[in-house]
This record gives C-alpha cells, structure tokens and sequence, in this order.
C-alpha cells in the first residue's frame, strides 16, 4: 500500500519491509559478532508494545545464547529533557550482574532509553546496551545537548541502530499513531 489513513492523519510509504528486513540483517550481524564470545548469556529486553515486531526479527537472525524478557515504560516530559519514567511492567527476568540488551523500536528525543537504562542499573545490571530500529540523530542530539546543559546527564548514543532517519513521525512495524498503526508490514511517514 502507497497510503494509508490512521484516524486524521494520511501517511505514505517510507520504509519497504524488505529494506527494513536488510537493516535488521545488518544489525543482528554486529550483535553476533559483538556476543559471540560473552561469558553468560544476555538478556534481549524487548520494550513493550512498539518493540515486539522489531524484538521477533531480531531474536530469529541470533546465533548466541540469549533470554527474551520484556519491559513496559512510558515516557513523558514537561521540558523536552527533564523527563520521567514510568515503569508499567518490570523487566521479567532479574536483571542483576547481567549483560542487558534493550531493544527498542525507536531513539527520538533519547528519554526513554536514558531513563529505562538508570532504572536497570538501579535494579543491578552489569552492563547494558541498546539495539533500536530506528534512530532519529538530529532530534537525540539536539536533546542530549540540551539535557546535559540543563541536568548534567550524559546522553549515550544507541550502541547498535538499524536505521537512521529524519525528524518526521512515522507508524507501522510495531510503531503506533494513538495506539493504530502497529500491525503494517512496512513504515509510513506522515503525508502533509
Ligand atoms: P524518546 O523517549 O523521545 O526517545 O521516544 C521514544 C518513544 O517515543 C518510542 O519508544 C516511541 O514509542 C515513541 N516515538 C518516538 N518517535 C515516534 C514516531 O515517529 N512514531 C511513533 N512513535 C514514536
Ligand atoms: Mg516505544
């Protein structure tokens, strides 16, 4: 499908599966090539709901020993950089003296996994990594500049991305518009 309609808003085409399906080859190699030889096994934390298509690739293209646990956060912010963090699920694995990989569906303003790494270091992880989908720099860069100014917080950039894009709203795979979206094969970006 060229377009399609989510409530108000019209959305075209962007990312075909199949380029999305190369991206994820590509970053499932760095994965493999990185834990190969990782003493115990780490855990892929998938971030619930936008994750969960994204996470299934993923997991398919591994070749290491690997626990599949899932999370649910929600992030807001009143000023962009000065956010919270609202565990909803906790991780379902204990993540103490563990290797984490949180795998994400998309890094925009960088919040979530800034806010969503601290609480798993609170919780006891070893070390912990991202692996998203998709990765907006400009919009992270911009933010992590503007919370280092304003918190002093260190912005990392997601260890393991997919594939970058610009700052516009998109849906599909796993990405959602007011809950819709979720369920297409291919990305959209909003039609204006
Ligand atoms: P961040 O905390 O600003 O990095 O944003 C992370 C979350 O916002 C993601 O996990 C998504 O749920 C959501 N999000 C960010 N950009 C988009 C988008 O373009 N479409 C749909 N959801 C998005
Ligand atoms: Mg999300």
């Amino acid at each position: 499908m060229e377009k399609i309609q989510i409530l108000d808003k019209r959305f075209k085409l962007f990312i075909k599966n199949s380029d999305l399906m190369t991206a994820v080859d590509y970053v499932a190699q760095k994965l493999n090539s990185d834990y190969a030889s990782c003493d115990e096994p780490p855990i892929m934390l998938c971030i619930l709901n936008g994750s969960l298509m994204f996470t299934s690739e993923v997991m398919q293209r591994i070749d290491f020993d690997t626990e599949l646990a899932t999370m649910k956060v929600s992030s807001y912010s009143g000023t962009k950089s000065n956010g919270k963090l609202e565990v909803i699920m906790a991780p379902t694995s204990d993540v103490k003296g563990r290797d984490v990989i949180i795998v994400e569906d998309i890094v925009d303003t960088g919040l979530t996994i800034f806010e969503t790494k601290k609480e798993l270091y609170r919780l006891g992880a070893h070390e912990v990594k991202v692996c998203t989908m998709l990765y907006k720099p400009e919009k992270f860069e911009a933010c992590k500049e503007q919370a280092y100014k304003e918190n002093g917080e260190e912005y990392i950039e997601p260890e393991y991305v997919a594939m970058e894009i610009p700052n516009d709203f998109i849906v599909g795979f796993g990405l959602d518009y007011d809950n819709l979206g979720r369920n297409y094969k291919d990305i959209y970006v909003l039609d204006e």
